[in-house]
């Protein structure tokens, strides 16, 4: 396979270079991007000339086009996307095509928040945008980001292996995956580079352990084998169809699929959400799909420890989000009631009188004059804690499973019910 790619891959430069020799591109001396771009971005030059690419003569046109040559028309440069890296790098691009990665940018733009925010944290990729911009985008989605003024993030494939140098050995750094796998919801950096996993790789890397000493990596567990598929059994959201045979959980799951908007809270109907949900592949849809996903995994464990060992340690977190998910049911009914009971006012934008997360912190929807806190308290319960109490046993991190996940759970349920009970008083003062 791999004498195929790379044979591939040069009969491609091989004939890119034709052409340039044709257009008297490849001159001896250095072609005038260079030149010029020695001056204007020195650091850029360096990188390029440190990388495989400048070695195999694939130069700044190949991928920037030769439109622009001068200092005024640096707008006509091109801003090489994915399927530019693809032509050459056919496995990777269709790998990457089949993986949760390629949907970042859709399943942002899936969430309602994201289009009451400032284009500058999303198009503008300083917020949410800078880790979503992973996902091939579509021509139409290209241009509604250059509506919005922004020029920059058409390319996947530099998030890991950064420009100008694209090393694969960055890519096969830990660190490649930290800025962000890391923080609020989704802290697998803090949680492998705390717990032994990550100690280990750090031991190693100071040279303190031997050089065959085995210390699995993000990459190990989840682009085994080079791969560039990315896919989890439970995934982020951790819900899966069909709904779970024990009753409880099964009725539990149910209130969480309505505060997530998929299933309508007054008929228990799918909502127009559960397509995005499947086109999106946010969740597995049946237990098969699931199932496939834990085996590969249960036997990467098994490629140190052995195979009881390691299952043992995943159904501890399938046991923990089962509980996680009664603590969030219970808090969810009582938000719920005090929608229904109209002491928390819909918000405009909101489907139904009930909470809503795919509006994160805005509570209010678009209205900032009326965030609920109680609703921000249970958004943060189910975004931020449930995430860490299964995370953290997937990540085998014991303090992110108990203190920052289990047991604020336990907080912010205790914190609903007293917000309930003196919400519920002030609002009935309020009527006297
Ligand atoms: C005579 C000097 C000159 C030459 C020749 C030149 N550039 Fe540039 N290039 C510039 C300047 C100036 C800018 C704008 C820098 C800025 O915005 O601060 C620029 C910007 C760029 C940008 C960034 C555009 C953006 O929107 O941020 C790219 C990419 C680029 N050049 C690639 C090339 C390539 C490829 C070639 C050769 C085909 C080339 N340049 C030739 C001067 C030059
Ligand atoms: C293998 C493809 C590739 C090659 C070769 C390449 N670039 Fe780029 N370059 C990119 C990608 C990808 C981006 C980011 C595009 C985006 O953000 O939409 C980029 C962005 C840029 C930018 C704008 C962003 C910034 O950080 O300033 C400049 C300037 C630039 N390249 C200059 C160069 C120059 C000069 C060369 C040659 C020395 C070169 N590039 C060679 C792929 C390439
Ligand atoms: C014109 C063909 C061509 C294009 C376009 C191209 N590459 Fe490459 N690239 C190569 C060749 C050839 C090699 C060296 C052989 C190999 O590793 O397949 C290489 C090597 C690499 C490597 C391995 C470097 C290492 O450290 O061993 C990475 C990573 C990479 N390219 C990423 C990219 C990305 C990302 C883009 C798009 C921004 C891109 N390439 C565009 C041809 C290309
Ligand atoms: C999530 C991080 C990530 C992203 C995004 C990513 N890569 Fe990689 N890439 C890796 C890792 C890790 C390796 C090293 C694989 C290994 O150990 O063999 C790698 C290796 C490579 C190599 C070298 C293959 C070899 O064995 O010589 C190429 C070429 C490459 N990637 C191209 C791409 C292209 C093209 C894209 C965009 C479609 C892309 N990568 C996106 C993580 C990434
Ligand atoms: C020892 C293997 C292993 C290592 C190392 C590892 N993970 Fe995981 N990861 C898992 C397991 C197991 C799951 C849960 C899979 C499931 O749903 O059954 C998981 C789940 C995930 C998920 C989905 C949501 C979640 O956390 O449950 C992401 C994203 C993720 N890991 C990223 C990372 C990143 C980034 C790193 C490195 C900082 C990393 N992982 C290191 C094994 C690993
Ligand atoms: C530029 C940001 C960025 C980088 C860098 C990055 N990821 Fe991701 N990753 C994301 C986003 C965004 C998602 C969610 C994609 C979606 O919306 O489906 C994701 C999803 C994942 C998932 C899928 C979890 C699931 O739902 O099943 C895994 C596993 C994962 N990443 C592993 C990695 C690893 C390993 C690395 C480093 C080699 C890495 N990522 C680097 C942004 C990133
Ligand atoms: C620091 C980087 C980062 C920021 C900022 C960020 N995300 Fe994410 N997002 C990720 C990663 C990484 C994942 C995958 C996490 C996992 O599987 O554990 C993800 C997952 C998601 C998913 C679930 C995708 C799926 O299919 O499972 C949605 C939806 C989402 N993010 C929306 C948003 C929205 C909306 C914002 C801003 C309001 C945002 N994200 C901000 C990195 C980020
Ligand atoms: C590349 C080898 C490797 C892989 C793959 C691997 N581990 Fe480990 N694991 C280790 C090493 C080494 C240690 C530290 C020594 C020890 O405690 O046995 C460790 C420790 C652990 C520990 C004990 C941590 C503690 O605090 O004592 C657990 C639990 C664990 N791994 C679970 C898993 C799970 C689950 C998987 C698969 C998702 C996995 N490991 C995959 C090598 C690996």
């Amino acid at each position: 396979m791999r004498v195929m790619r790379v044979g591939l891959s040069i009969s491609v430069v091989l004939s890119f270079l034709m052409v340039f020799q044709e257009t008297g591109l490849a001159a001896e001396d250095e072609i005038n991007c260079i030149k010029c771009h020695r001056r204007i971005t020195p650091g850029h030059v360096t990188d390029w000339e440190a990388s495989t690419h400048a070695a195999m003569g694939i130069d700044c046109s190949i991928c920037h086009g030769t439109e622009h040559q001068s200092v005024k028309n640096s707008h006509l440069a091109v801003m090489p996307d994915e399927s530019v890296c693809g032509d050459c790098h056919h496995d990777q691009f269709e790998q990457f095509k089949k993986g949760k990665h390629n949907h970042g940018w859709k399943s942002l733009n899936a969430i309602n928040v994201t289009h009451l925010e400032p284009d500058v944290l999303m198009e503008g990729g300083r917020g949410c945008g800078g880790c979503h911009n992973m996902g091939i985008k579509t021509d139409e989605e290209k241009q509604a980001i250059r509506a919005t003024g922004n020029r920059y993030q058409n390319n996947s494939c530099d998030e890991c292996h950064t420009r100008h140098t694209f090393s694969k050995s960055e890519a096969q750094d830990p660190r490649a995956c930290q800025q962000c796998h890391m923080g609020y919801d989704h802290p697998q950096w803090e949680m492998w580079s705390s717990a032994k996993h990550g100690t280990r790789w750090f031991a190693k890397e100071a040279g303190r352990l031997p050089e065959t000493a085995t210390a699995p990596t993000c990459q190990h567990c989840h682009l085994p084998d080079g791969t560039h598929t990315n896919r989890t059994a439970w995934g982020f959201f951790g819900v899966r169809l069909p709904l779970p045979e024990d009753k409880q959980w099964a009725e539990d799951r149910v209130k969480i699929l309505k505060a997530l908007g998929i299933l309508n809270p007054e008929t228990g109907e799918p909502t127009q959400r559960l397509d995005a949900v499947k086109s999106l592949d946010m969740a597995r849809l049946t237990q098969e799909d699931w199932q496939k996903e834990r085996d590969k995994m249960v036997k990467t464990c098994a490629g140190c420890h052995s195979k009881s060992y390691g299952l043992a340690q995943l159904e501890a977190g399938d046991e923990m989000m089962q509980k996680a998910d009664r603590l969030m049911a219970q808090a969810i009914d009582i938000v719920a009631a005090l929608y229904k009971d109209g002491i928390i006012e819909k918000p405009a934008e909101y489907a139904f009188a009930y909470p809503d997360f795919f509006y994160f912190m805005r509570t209010g929807g678009a209205s900032m004059d009326h965030l609920s806190h109680v609703d921000q308290v249970l958004f943060e319960m189910y975004m931020k804690h449930r995430m860490r109490t299964y995370q953290g046993c997937f990540h085998v991190n014991p303090d992110y499973a108990y203190w920052y996940g289990w047991a604020m759970m336990t907080k912010d349920l205790g914190k609903i019910q007293e917000m309930e009970h003196l919400l519920r008083k002030a609002h009935g003062e309020e009527k006297k």
